[in-house]
């Protein structure tokens, strides 16, 4: 048998944020447990004192949990106890190595504990990636590490010493001295050049194909690869990327790769350069999609790619909401 423990906090006392956290706290330890629902004997939860607007069991049978017994009982009152807090635990048939989930205001209850999962998600040039990659790492409140912009980084700092972006030894010598850092502002992604903060020049149009020119070098691609490993190493994150689940993270947790007819992708990109305020012509932009897309997937190092164990979802047809359920449904599936 085996115990998962897990806490979340909620905002208010609530009948409705009680179901919702409910929900989203046995979800997640179903999702990172790699747990069948049937496998689950009984869950348990505990209350602070501060809550009384619904039984947490309530909103477990409620979210699905139908099968298991379930309770709630309230805690002793404890100073200087986090407030609104539900704690559960689980009992599992089977033995397995647990891996316990707290969220919200409760991370701080275990800061001990590692529960590192990595999503890799792959794809071509408006695919939905980032996008998706961007929602589910914010649903799962883990980081969300946006690779692209690493070799957008590299090849703005390129563009702007004016090298030769095909000379692989110039491009070296270029990267010598290249001072990337990657930080996060209020849950953002912000990429650091020299200190400077480059995160609107890396999307400026001229930066994405120089970006796929200098990532087929392998001195920029293992530079950046090791930095997103040694970052993916450290803490959950979805990542996204063209060869994550292939070449940086071949053994992550979960993998997918989006795609999309070179029609939609190339719309999707115009109506976001559009609204920038950029003046840019579809034809134009679809043949640089296409040829991008191309460049990508003939590198000889870590190529854009499936990786084998990655599920493919097309997101032609789509909206983002159907793409993240789709996506979480199969993370739930993927025991
Ligand atoms: O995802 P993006 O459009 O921001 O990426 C810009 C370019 O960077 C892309 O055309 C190829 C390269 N890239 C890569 O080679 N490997 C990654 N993991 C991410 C991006």
């Amino acid at each position: 048998m085996t115990v998962i423990r897990g806490a979340t906090t909620i905002a208010q006392d609530t009948k409705e944020e009680i179901q919702k956290a409910v929900a989203e706290l046995l979800e997640q330890i179903v999702t990172f447990n790699r747990l069948k629902r049937d496998e689950i004997m009984s869950v348990v939860f505990s209350s602070t004192t501060d809550i009384h607007a619904y039984y947490p069991a309530k909103a477990a049978r409620e979210a699905g949990f139908e099968c298991c017994s379930l309770f709630s009982a309230m805690e002793p009152e404890i100073d200087g106890g986090l407030p609104l807090c539900i704690r559960v635990m689980l009992f599992i048939e089977r033995n397995l190595q647990a891996h316990p989930v707290y969220l919200r205001g409760a991370k701080i209850l275990r800061k001990d504990i590692a529960q590192k999962i990595n999503v890799a998600i792959d794809g071509p040039a408006g695919s939905g990636k980032s996008t998706i990659a961007k929602r589910l790492a914010n649903d799962y409140r883990i980081l969300y590490l946006d690779t692209g912009a690493m070799y957008r980084a590299c090849a703005l700092k390129a563009l702007r010493g004016n090298v030769d972006l095909e000379d692989e030894e110039a491009i070296g010598a270029c990267m010598r001295d290249l001072d990337l850092n990657i930080e996060y502002q209020d849950g953002a992604q912000r990429t650091l050049l020299g200190g400077e903060d480059v995160s609107e020049a890396i999307r400026e149009p001229n930066v994405s194909m120089a970006a796929s020119t200098v990532s087929k070098h392998p001195v920029v691609r293992l530079r950046m690869a090791e930095k997103q490993r040694e970052i993916a190493g450290r803490m959950s994150c979805v990542l996204d990327g063209r060869d994550i689940g292939t070449f940086v993270l071949p053994a992550a947790d979960f993998k997918f790769f989006l795609t999309a007819s070179a029609e939609v992708r190339a719309k999707r990109r115009y109506d976001e350069l559009t609204a920038k305020g950029h003046a840019v012509d579809y034809e134009a932009l679809k043949k640089e999609i296409i040829k991008r897309d191309e460049q990508d997937s003939t590198r000889e190092i870590a190529p854009l790619k499936q990786a084998d164990d990655a599920v493919l979802i097309d997101t032609s047809n789509m909206t983002i909401e159907e793409v993240l359920k789709e996506i979480k449904k199969k993370m739930q599936e993927s025991i």
